[in-house]
């Protein structure tokens, strides 16, 4: 094996598989500058494409965002709205990303409580993307995790009423298999940006033995500089998921 085999290697070693991020500090951002929150939204649109793309470069294979909580809702309208055409634009303009890079959308959430129009370009660009393997973009709308706990205990009781599940054998794996994308892999590293140090609600199932990196850096500044930052950080991480040296 050559030295230049080795150290790439190496370097896929330390890559994250699964990046899961918080993405906070829009309306901050927004209000620093004297702009409407929306501005920050804006931003932090340009961001997520930054990451997309840093995520190819790097090898980081499965990218989730949590792009709206089932708390926010509560959001002005007018903020809520604006969200939603923003969301509508990143997936007209970035389709081409997708197809180019052969990666896949996928949404996890209350997809049903988003409006006709996002449902409709969200199941347009999944479904001509879902047969591709380099690398999944997984956006979070309407996301909970307890409500995503909570549906896949309800689906699982459907089950058990139909006789098709053993309440027995329900175990860890059981509640995995029913969770919203069940074949993808934990997160290996969570990132929330803006000084929060919280979890939010955000793959509480999943996140169980994933590293966090929490950087003040608001999201609309967060760019592939500051990812490549947060993957340097995790590859200085020993990961022992319980087990000893
Ligand atoms: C949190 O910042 C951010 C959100 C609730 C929305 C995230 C949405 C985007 C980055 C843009 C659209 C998404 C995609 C995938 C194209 P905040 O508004 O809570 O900020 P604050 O805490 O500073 O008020």
């Amino acid at each position: 094996m050559t030295d230049e085999k080795r150290t790439e290697g190496k370097r896929k070693e330390c890559v994250p598989r699964h990046v899961a991020i918080i993405m906070d500090g829009n309306g901050r951002w927004a209000k620093k500058r004297g702009l409407p929150r929306l501005k920050g939204h804006e931003q932090g649109s340009e961001s997520v494409r930054a990451v997309l793309r840093a995520c190819r470069k790097t090898g980081v294979k499965y990218l989730t965002l949590y792009a709206f909580s089932v708390e926010n809702w509560i959001r002005p309208k007018a903020e809520i709205r604006g969200l939603m055409s923003l969301l509508i634009r990143f997936l007209r303009s970035e389709e081409h990303e997708l197809h180019d890079n052969k990666v896949r959308l996928r949404l996890i959430g209350r997809i049903d409580d988003l409006p006709k129009e996002v449902q409709k370009e969200a199941f347009r660009v999944m479904k001509a993307t879902e047969h591709y393997e380099s690398g999944q973009l997984i956006l979070a709308l309407s996301y909970g995790g307890r409500t995503e706990i909570a549906d896949a205990v309800r689906k699982i009781a459907r089950g058990v009423k139909t006789m098709e599940i053993d309440p027995e054998k329900v175990d860890e794996k059981t509640i995995g298999q029913y969770l919203y994308a069940p074949d993808v892999p934990d997160p290996d590293l969570l990132i929330r940006t803006s000084g929060e140090m919280r979890v939010s609600n955000f793959l509480l199932w999943q996140i169980s033995y994933s590293e966090f990196y929490f950087t003040n850096v608001l999201w609309p500044d967060f760019r592939e500089k500051q990812f490549m930052e947060a993957l340097e950080e995790y590859s200085r991480r020993h990961r022992r998921f319980g087990d000893v040296e």
